[in-house]
């Protein structure tokens, strides 16, 4: 039996004897964070994605994230650490829908969150992320935008860039939007001293009273830089550990007992020990016409986003 430090050291000299690159979303878990070799929120991830030199990468998040590793590199072998870690979002809208949506609004530029599936990046013309979704779409040359599918973010998008016409259809993260005005209300009376940081996921009455609005390496770069002592967080709650871990001098506080993503949560240590010893996972495929339409939607964003 191993403890967590060796199975930890085992994985580090798997992952070099075997040229793996392990790419984690912040919400994975503290020990995962310890053997990646990049952690970091969605728009980080796509571009390591597209920088990594090993021939093996293995994505600890869910599957949209690892669809886009392979999109971005279709020669590498690409793992997804538990194979059904999905997104509940990326599921929420398909090509059918928004077909349909661009016979009805044909000036529109559409817009989708990088929480969606391959599939659907196809018909697309651009992706965002939340730390990137407010500059790529003032640099669209396009007034009209349909932004798809989370509504809370493309609300709060929509409010940074009010030269536009953002359209929006209704989706969002089933995780995010657990959290209330009544949390809120709770948090500020039970923590009256705190700054409170939340991914602009939530919903906008949650968001309107926020201190700061961003993605979860937005609320980490905040919290790190900021002369505050207390915050209250209100995102996937693994990032108030992260934050602890980072910020052993200040306190941090889960805006909601409830904002956790059960499929982040999915990926354990054990899960990425037997992906680096070839066991594990699911290598993810996608077709060929599938990866080259995709593509134009990823890359697209990575240039706008500079
Ligand atoms: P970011 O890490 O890009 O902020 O995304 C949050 C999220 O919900 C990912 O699924
Ligand atoms: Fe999807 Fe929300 Fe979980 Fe992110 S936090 S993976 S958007 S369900």
């Amino acid at each position: 039996m191993f403890t967590t430090r060796e199975l930890q050291d085992e994985i580090i000299r798997l992952k070099k004897e075997k040229d793996v690159c392990i790419l984690a979303h912040a919400y994975q878990s503290h020990d995962i964070w310890e053997v990646a070799d990049y952690v970091g929120d969605s728009y980080g991830l796509s571009k390591q994605a597209a920088q990594a030199q090993q021939k093996t990468v293995l994505m600890c998040g869910v599957r949209f994230m690892a669809e886009t590793v392979k999109i971005l590199s279709p020669d590498k072998k690409v793992i997804l650490s538990n194979a059904n870690a999905g997104c509940p979002m990326a599921e929420q809208m398909d090509v059918e829908l928004i077909s349909n949506m661009k016979k009805m609004y044909p000036d529109y530029t559409v817009v989708a969150y990088i929480n969606t599936t391959s599939e659907l990046k196809t018909i697309c013309d651009v992706c965002v992320t939340s730390s990137s979704a407010v500059s790529i779409v003032k640099n669209i040359e396009n007034k009209n935008i349909l932004f798809i599918p989370d509504c809370n973010l493309g609300r709060w998008v929509a409010g940074q860039v009010p030269e536009k016409n953002v359209k929006l259809l209704q989706g969002g993260c089933p995780t995010h939007v657990r959290m209330s005005l009544k949390d809120v209300e709770a948090a500020r009376a039970e923590h009256p001293d705190a700054l409170l940081l939340v991914h602009p996921e939530c919903l906008p009455e949650v968001s309107e009273r926020a201190d700061y609005r961003g993605s979860t390496t937005g609320i980490m770069e905040y919290a790190k830089k900021s002369d505050a002592k207390e915050f209250i967080i209100g995102t996937e709650n693994s990032i108030v550990q992260h934050l602890q871990f980072a910020c052993p001098d200040k306190r941090f506080y889960p805006l909601s007992k409830d904002c956790v993503c059960h499929n982040m949560k999915l990926t354990t240590l054990s899960d990425v020990y037997q992906c680096v010893q070839g066991i594990g996972g699911e290598e993810i495929t996608l077709e060929p016409e599938v990866m080259e339409k995709a593509k134009r939607c990823i890359d697209t964003m990575l240039t706008l986003g500079e």
